[in-house]
């Protein structure tokens, strides 16, 4: 099992996408294990982003991320980091293809609706930035066995 760090960025708070980029997860059969809408600080965005500092498009990275709230959410599943990276898309909303939340609810490239942790290492690191001890929540799911294949003694 993993756990992802997904953030719905401002864009798609601002229009009212939320819903409907979470139900595709919720559909998918992932389990949302954390979530809350906050503000980020300038603190946080460069802790986060803080492998792109040098980049040229980091300033307005930081100030897009910084200027309205977002919903972060921690996000579990066998698999679970490349799933969500693959139900995202590409980065660019131009090349995204469709199916995916950027390639279906967005044009803009720097406006991409979405983050998810790119790798166990990040995803790690991520969670335990947004989350505090307690936010996270590993509780059993119901539907848990119609979700995965346990007949074979481990979940497939
Ligand atoms: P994310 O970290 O947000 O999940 O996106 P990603 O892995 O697909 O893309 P990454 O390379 O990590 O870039 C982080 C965010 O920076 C913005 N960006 N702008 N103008 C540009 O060339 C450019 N490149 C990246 C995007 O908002 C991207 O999500
Ligand atoms: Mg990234």
């Amino acid at each position: 099992m993993e756990t992802t760090l997904i953030i719905l960025k401002p864009d798609a708070v601002q229009r009212g996408l939320c819903g409907r980029i979470i139900t595709r997860f919720e559909e998918k059969g992932l389990q949302i294990v954390g979530m809350k809408l906050m503000q980020i600080s300038q603190d946080l965005a460069a802790t986060h982003y803080k492998d792109h500092a040098s980049k040229p498009f980091y300033p307005g990275l930081v100030r897009f991320m910084t200027s309205s709230p977002v919903v972060v959410m921690a996000v579990r599943g066998i698999g679970a980091i490349t799933i969500c990276r693959n139900m995202m898309g590409a980065t660019f909303g131009s090349k995204a293809n469709p199916g995916t939340i950027r390639g279906d609810f967005g044009v803009s490239n720097s406006f991409n609706l979405i983050h998810g942790s790119d790798g166990p290492e990040a995803a790690a690191r991520e969670l335990g930035i947004f989350f505090k001890a307690g936010e996270v929540i590993e509780f059993p799911r119901a539907s848990e066995a119609w979700i995965y294949d346990a007949s074979g003694g481990k979940p497939e």
